[in-house]
């Protein structure tokens, strides 16, 4: 195959492109947000319980020493947080300690650094707290630490503390603890609620992510963060995704029942993902997408247009809470919860996947023009996406988010899909990705089929044909984001997903879809460019760009073609004579990166440009790469 790229032409792509679709807390999917990323190490802080029912637990926590737990109503910690739990000694005279411990999500990574943590009491205790990090055993702590504590009968108490291990532990069979001494507490008993134990975050941030996956994603150089998915719509009133019960301090949030079957603590709020884009802006450049809930619950019911100008209002108010003067209602709240600077916020979506339950009809009828109108008419910049690709008709100046999963032949198919596509509207592919294998008869998912357990070299390398093919309109397709992002093994209900992980940071794992997002994320041009070939496409398929900086960057995969594979890339007018070639492959079609064990190959090498002034190497089959000139 002989590619020569011209280097005067072309057209503009989007400096968005490659994004991340974050179905997490607040929009939370495979404990991506609480259990993930989000840093927090206490599971069901504040009773919410884990069931996927409105019903609180004890999951996670058990009583130490000669005592019981149990859910309390009486004493709520806050308006939000109603549930706390009570430790009662089996005798309220005993001298040695009582109290609870939290396992975790799915156990507690323990490492010589320091961990802050704080819980609130209720009950006239004087005496001391002992917090401790130790082996769920109880055989070896790792770190502890005496608080002195008067508190009161009848107010709640917020002690904090820090912990700082010495030494590592050898596994995540660890436990973080609370006792205290019932001799010394009026009755024996105590109250407890918002335990809470972060280890350092990313970046350093109060209530922030957990670093190493937070610096996988950063390594892929997203441009942009979708926020959406089904869990925004809830399964059923009254739960769907509220942003004004995402804010704030932790106290103040009472969580939700999450649309995939557990509940979520909210403590990732809609501040923390602007804050995504305050800290991470600046490393990553990401642009933020606002997911607007549009009325649909999953199960029903749906907002009739008669009871939606109140939503659409909710809208315009979160809106204005995020980019409103602190002289404005919301933008005053904001600076009140110690934001007073404004966010800039370009991008917004009506809804996910809007054609649920014959929801189209009345999407396309008044519910998308309805929010598209109001927010328009007070920000006329803004960009609105529909969630559904087939809205008609579409309102002049709307963007459509289109969602596709499916097998790798018939991503192979949708090379093609945006060439002869009405140009009139600017396109975001908002979740894509390789869910099954091919079967004999082709065609789509069969959705009541397991899925793939992790991404596979095949799917991997039919999703970058498909995003070659995305490249080169980016003209029309100018945001493209992989889904799901993350998934906590312990703990999901979607597979394959981006990145893997446990509660042991040695078992994050990134799959081969996650490597082909980190080879066209880091090789992003400006410019994509007319390309030559003496071929067409099949088994190869490729696209070329340029960037500011004068670099050029021919992405190229080759889907099940030979491994006799020889490429040559030139670049008119080019004198440079050496370009990087970085290539993925793997030992087999089915191969797929598990914790511990990654068999993808991600290999860089330098290419030099022969006397014909070509650049001449091998993509053999299954093979994604880059050649950056
Ligand atoms: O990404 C998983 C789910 O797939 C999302 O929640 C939904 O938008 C889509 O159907």
């Amino acid at each position: 195959l002989n590619l020569a790229v011209s280097s005067n032409e072309g057209n503009a792509t989007s400096p968005l492109m490659y994004g991340m679709m974050f179905e997490a807390s607040p929009i939370d999917i495979n404990h991506s947000g609480d259990g993930g990323l989000y840093a927090e190490l206490v599971k069901n802080r504040a009773f919410q319980g884990q069931s996927g029912s409105p019903t609180p637990d004890l999951d996670a926590y058990r009583a130490v020493g000669a005592a019981s737990i149990s859910i309390d109503t009486a004493n709520p910690l806050s308006s939000a947080l109603p549930h706390v739990m009570r430790v009662t000694p089996t005798d309220a005279t005993i001298t040695e300690q009582v109290g609870y411990l939290n396992t975790g999500y799915w156990g507690i990574s323990v490492k010589p650094v320091v961990y802050t943590g704080s819980f609130y009491v209720k009950g006239a205790y004087s005496g001391t707290f002992t917090v401790s990090l130790r082996s769920d055993d109880g055989a070896t702590v790792f770190a502890q630490k005496q608080i002195r504590s008067n508190s009161k009968a009848d107010q709640w108490t917020k002690h904090g503390f820090t912990l700082n291990p010495s030494v590592a532990a050898p596994n995540v069979k660890n436990v973080f603890q609370v006792t205290y001494q019932p001799s010394k507490a009026t009755g024996g008993s105590l109250l407890f609620s918002l335990t809470t134990l972060f280890p350092p975050t990313y970046h350093n941030r109060n209530n922030g992510l957990r670093v190493d996956i937070a610096q996988k994603l950063e390594a892929m150089k997203p441009r942009f963060l979708r926020w959406g998915g089904n869990n925004l719509e809830g399964n059923y009133l009254p739960y769907r995704w509220k942003w004004n019960e995402t804010i704030g301090p932790l106290i103040n949030r009472p969580g939700r029942q999450g649309t995939w079957s557990y509940e979520n603590t909210d403590g990732l709020g809609l501040i923390e993902y602007m804050q995504v884009r305050r800290t991470w802006c600046d490393d990553m450049g990401l642009e933020p997408v606002l997911g607007i809930w549009a009325g649909f619950y999953l199960g029903g019911p749906v907002i009739s247009q008669a009871e939606l100008g109140v939503y659409v209002q909710d809208a315009l108010n979160e809106i204005e809470f995020l980019t409103g003067p602190v002289t404005s209602t919301y933008g005053a709240l904001r600076a009140k919860l110690g934001y007073p600077n404004p966010w800039k916020l370009n991008y917004v979506e009506i809804g996910n996947e809007d054609d649920l339950g014959g929801g189209l009809a009345s999407y396309s009828s008044y519910r998308f023009q309805m929010f598209f109108d109001a927010i328009k008419a007070t920000y006329p910049d803004m960009k609105i996406m529909s969630s559904n690709i087939r809205l008609s008709p579409i309102p002049k100046g709307a963007w459509l988010d289109y969602h596709v999963y499916t097998r790798p032949d018939e991503f192979i198919k949708l090379f093609n899909f945006f060439d002869n596509m009405d140009r009139g509207h600017p396109i975001m592919v908002g979740e894509y990705a390789y869910v099954q294998d091919n079967w004999p008869q082709g065609g789509g998912v069969d959705w009541a089929a397991p899925k793939a357990q992790f991404p596979t070299m095949i799917g991997s390398a039919a999703e970058a044909v498909f995003m070659i093919g995305m490249e080169r309109n980016a003209d029309l397709v100018k945001m493209v984001a992989y889904a799901p992002l993350l998934q906590n093994l312990d703990g999901y209900q979607w597979t394959p997903d981006l990145v893997s992980y446990t509660a042991d940071p040695t078992d994050t794992v990134a799959s081969a879809s996650y490597y082909v997002q980190k080879l066209f994320g880091t090789n992003h041009g400006i410019v994509v460019l007319p390309v030559t070939s003496d071929e067409g496409f099949g088994p190869f398929y490729w696209s070329a760009s340029t960037n500011d900086a004068g670099k050029y960057f021919l992405k190229i995969a080759n889907y099940n073609g030979t491994d006799n594979s020889s490429v040559s890339f030139s670049v008119a007018g080019s004198t440079v004579t050496s370009a990087k070639l970085t290539t993925l492959s793997a030992p087999s079609p089915w191969s797929s990166n598990t914790p511990r064990s990654e068999t993808t190959v991600w290999k860089e090498t330098a290419v030099t440009r022969n006397s014909d002034g070509k650049f001449v190497f091998d993509v053999p089959s299954l093979t994604v790469a880059v050649l950056a000139v």
